[in-house]
């Protein structure tokens, strides 16, 4: 089976990044990596190389989301925590990197055509298919918008939810539904640690004349779905989630941390901004979202 591109979805996206994996490296990405991936991510290159040529501030993407994906990946290992969910998770190597350690229990979740993908691309090597057939490395496919999260946490035991890649794609109004949705896990679960990278409007670089031709060739491979662009700054992302109920927030940046974290590539100036937000089960979440952030 062939991931393409359909009305509104991001699997193009996720073809993209699977293949930032591969390229820096990391960790169980060969499992993922696809020759479709690999066009995707040579077009998309080639499309910024170009850009690059007239507009020399345009970020690095691959860079940007190699440290992305690995402040998370540290962010998860020094949380200590063993229990994860990771939403909208792609092809990550997240997942299959994590669960090398029996003790680990991670919930991937995504819509049905890319796990199916994702499976298959497991199926191909025994390593993939002993991944597959760990216990501790569940595969759900659901929408985020709709699914209950609840049947994937375990009483008492604090859980790790990861949303990579995902929130700019949502409205302010679905992003606070979301909020609500995962802080209400704090109850079950005892504790809860969200992390997710969002960057705010007013911090991204002025696209330009060139950047908007890019971003329209990339928002028709992802299908016409565009990033959102409601989130003007870290306070209101960063009141969305008080009001959801968070107990915490707190806002990274790759460029501060790059060198101290030993993130790859760390020479490479990034910016990219994760939110880390924490929540225990003792305080109460609002039932009702407040008004809107956007
Ligand atoms: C930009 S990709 C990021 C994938 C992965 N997290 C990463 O960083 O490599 C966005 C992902 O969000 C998924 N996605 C988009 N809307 C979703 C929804 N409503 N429910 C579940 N997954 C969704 C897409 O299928 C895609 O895999």
């Amino acid at each position: 089976m062939t991931v393409t591109a359909q009305a509104g979805d991001l699997s193009g996206t996720a073809l993209y990044t699977s293949q930032v994996w591969a390229w820096g490296e990391l960790s169980h990405a060969h499992l993922f990596a696809s020759p479709e991936a690999k066009r995707v991510f040579d077009t998309t290159n080639a499309v910024l190389a170009a850009a690059r040529v007239f507009h020399r501030k345009l970020p690095p993407l691959r860079h940007a989301l190699l440290h992305r994906h690995a402040m998370i990946d540290h962010l998860m290992h020094t949380s200590g925590y063993r229990h994860v969910i990771e939403l909208a998770a792609g092809f990550s190597r997240r997942g299959a990197a994590a669960t090398s350690d029996p003790r680990v229990r991670y919930t991937e979740l995504d819509l049905p055509p890319i796990v199916e993908r994702k499976r298959d691309l497991l199926q191909r090597t025994d390593e993939g298919r002993a991944v597959l057939a760990r216990p501790g490395l569940r595969l759900v496919e659901g929408d985020v918008e709709t699914v209950a999260l609840e049947p994937f946490v375990h009483s008492g035991e604090p859980v790790f939810v990861i949303a990579e890649g995902l929130l700019m794609y949502l409205t302010a109004d679905a992003r606070r539904r979301l909020f609500t949705k995962v802080r209400q896990l704090a109850a079950i679960a005892g504790g809860l640690r969200f992390v997710f990278d969002l960057t705010p409007t007013c911090e991204e670089p002025e696209p330009g004349l060139v950047g908007r031709a890019l971003e329209a060739a990339m928002k028709r491979s992802t299908g016409g779905r565009g990033c959102e662009r409601d989130a003007p700054t870290r306070e209101t992302i960063m009141t969305a989630l008080a009001e959801a109920g968070f107990d915490s927030v707190e806002a990274l940046v790759s460029s501060d941390l790059a060198h101290l974290w030993n993130l790859p590539q760390p020479h490479r100036r990034t910016h990219v901004v994760l939110f880390v937000a924490q929540a225990s089960s003792r305080t109460t979440p609002p039932s009702s979202p407040g008004r809107d952030e956007g």
